[in-house]
């Protein structure tokens, strides 16, 4: 063989090693059920949107809108993509088994990020997700409690304001609240509803448990940060009946996101329980290993702590969200 042709092989052979060695564009379709919903949703995204472009992964970002019909027709449009794998972040715990079969039909792994869900019982051993990624949400739950208890000493009337009743985190946190003050027979929950995430559906919540319950409340337990802000809205509002949040009124929120931490400062917020929205760098990790054909712990849990007045300002510069 002339020395030409020699060369051009060995160019040809190299392209092609280095071709077959260059890791694969992994196209990952990530479910995100609402990031308008609060200020953890967004930072959530955001670790996503991120982590994607640190991995050189094709991202197809979908977002229900906090709809789950919705999300689910989105997580079917991901499979109809042929996507190489799915990222869920359930906005529900039920009525995932269908498109999940699909999913495994189309041989597309899927991995649960934050939420969990509940699988009809003949559904459960048939693997329809890889791995979940997320809080112990009932953890949270007993953490709050757990602060509430030794900072009152056990004598408190609670009012509660929670995530919407069928979501996983609303579910598990009100669980491990209430599994943590029944040791407490002077703590009640002497009102409890919904404010769905949001600030000003929480904060018209508080205006109704002030109107109900007035300086009967000593502290209000919020599902998540947000809610926290409008309840604390919603006691400033009522100068009539002179009660103070994070004083007269224990303020306790969940996430721990940006401005919880100036509330806290501010000492118009007492505890924040985290709830680590920065998913995005694990679960893709996760997920690259997964289609690298290598195993993946089945749970994987977030890194969390307690944030009070006392160490919010040493905290505070490090936060990432
Ligand atoms: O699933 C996590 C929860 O979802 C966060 O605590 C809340 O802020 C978000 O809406």
């Amino acid at each position: 063989m002339n020395i030409k042709v020699g060369w051009c092989v060995a160019i040809a052979a190299l392209f092609f090693c280095a071709a077959s060695t260059q890791a694969k564009t992994y196209v990952v379709g990530f479910s995100q059920s609402d990031t308008a919903e609060s200020d953890w949703r967004k930072a959530n995204t955001e670790s996503f949107r991120d982590a994607a472009k640190a991995l050189d992964i094709n991202l197809v970002f979908r977002d229900a809108g906090g709809n789950t019909d919705v999300q689910r027709k989105q997580v079917q449009e991901l499979i109809d993509l042929k996507v190489d794998a799915i990222a869920l972040a359930a906005n529900d715990v039920k009525g995932w088994d269908e498109v999940l079969l699909k999913a495994k039909e189309a041989k597309i792994p899927v991995v649960l990020a934050d939420r969990t869900i509940e699988l009809l019982p003949e559904n459960m051993n048939k693997a329809l997700y890889v791995a979940w990624i997320g809080s112990d949400f009932r953890y949270e739950g007993r953490a709050a409690a757990a602060w509430l208890a030794q900072e009152t000493g056990g004598i408190c009337n609670i009012v509660e304001i929670t995530g919407p009743p069928d979501s996983a985190p609303a579910i598990e946190r009100a669980k491990g609240f209430r599994e943590v003050i029944a040791l407490f027979p002077a703590m009640k929950i002497i009102a409890s509803k919904p404010g769905n995430w949001r600030e000003e559906q929480s904060k018209e919540v508080m205006k109704e448990f002030l109107n109900d319950e007035g300086s009967n409340i000593r502290a209000v337990f919020d599902h998540n940060d947000n809610m926290a802000f409008g309840a604390v809205d919603a006691i400033e509002e009522r100068k009539d009946l002179g009660l103070k949040p994070g004083s007269d009124i224990l303020v306790i929120g969940v996430d721990a996101v940006h401005h919880g931490f100036e509330l806290l400062m501010q000492k118009k917020l007492n505890a924040l329980v985290e709830c680590n929205p920065l998913q995005g760098p694990i679960v893709l990790k996760v997920v690259e290993e997964i289609l690298s054909g290598r195993k993946v712990p089945p749970v994987i849990y977030m890194e969390e702590s307690v944030f009070t007045q006392l160490n919010a300002a040493a905290a505070f510069p490090s936060r990432k969200y």
